[in-house]
């Protein structure tokens, strides 16, 4: 049977993921692939209800550890209720942040030994990894003054209102996952135009569609 298959999508504040994963949903529906857009923290109805949890800011007072066990929690809950059963039909499956995210969110804090995130991971994704990560990178400013733009009257979330310097760090935290993981990962330039961004997306799915067959799952739950 034809396996679908599985892309995140990465990048800071302000990057543009939303838009360029429509686009390339769109794209992917018009060439016949069924296409499942979802996003983290959320994407299943347990992991959505955790997601207001996060970003309210409601988890932030009782330390990083607990927040990174519920981001955790609701990726566990989204891999195995959305994104197994469609990688499983066969289907496209884009997601809007996922693994990364919590790597470069919360391992950027000194506080989280390597060994807590790693086990974290290892329980939320059971073996879910994305075939193909696209990064998209912008300087931490950029991404800030555009995710303001965006926001317009309302409050910056739990994650946005952080300083420049941490937006920063997360940035290089993404480009280090992309060196070390060459295989998987694709960096993007998205300061540029939006039409040039989808297409760089375009081509670096299209080679991963063509190579599709190739990647082998390990570790899955029978
Ligand atoms: P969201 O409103 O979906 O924003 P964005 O447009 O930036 O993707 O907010 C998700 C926020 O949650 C974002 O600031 C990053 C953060 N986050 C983590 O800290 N860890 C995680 O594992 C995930 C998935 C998200």
């Amino acid at each position: 049977m034809k396996r679908g298959i599985f892309i995140s999508f990465e990048g800071g504040e302000g990057a543009g993921k939303s838009t360029q994963i429509s686009r390339l949903a769109d794209r992917l529906r018009e060439s016949g692939h069924e296409v499942l857009v979802t996003r983290e923290p959320g994407g299943s109805p347990g992991a959505e209800a955790v997601r207001h949890v996060l970003l309210s800011g409601a988890a932030e007072p009782f330390g990083p550890a607990m927040e990174a066990v519920l981001f955790a929690a609701a990726r566990s809950d989204h891999v195995e209720q959305v994104i197994r059963p469609a990688i499983a039909r066969g289907s496209i499956v884009l997601c809007d942040r996922f693994l990364d995210s919590s790597r470069v969110y919360q391992g950027g804090d000194a506080r989280l030994s390597p060994g807590f995130m790693k086990a974290l991971e290892r329980v939320a994704i059971n073996g879910m990894m994305p075939d193909l990560t696209l990064i998209l990178d912008l300087e931490a400013e950029q991404g800030l003054a555009r995710a303001a733009a965006r926001r317009g009257d309302d409050t910056p979330d739990r994650y946005e209102k952080e300083t420049l310097d941490i937006h920063r760090a997360r940035r290089d935290a993404y480009l280090a996952i992309a060196r070390a993981e060459p295989e998987r990962c694709v960096v993007v330039d998205a300061g540029r135009d939006p039409d040039s961004v989808a297409a760089d997306i375009a081509a670096a799915v299209e080679a991963a569609l063509a190579g599709e067959g190739g990647a082998v799952r390990m570790e899955e739950r029978a």
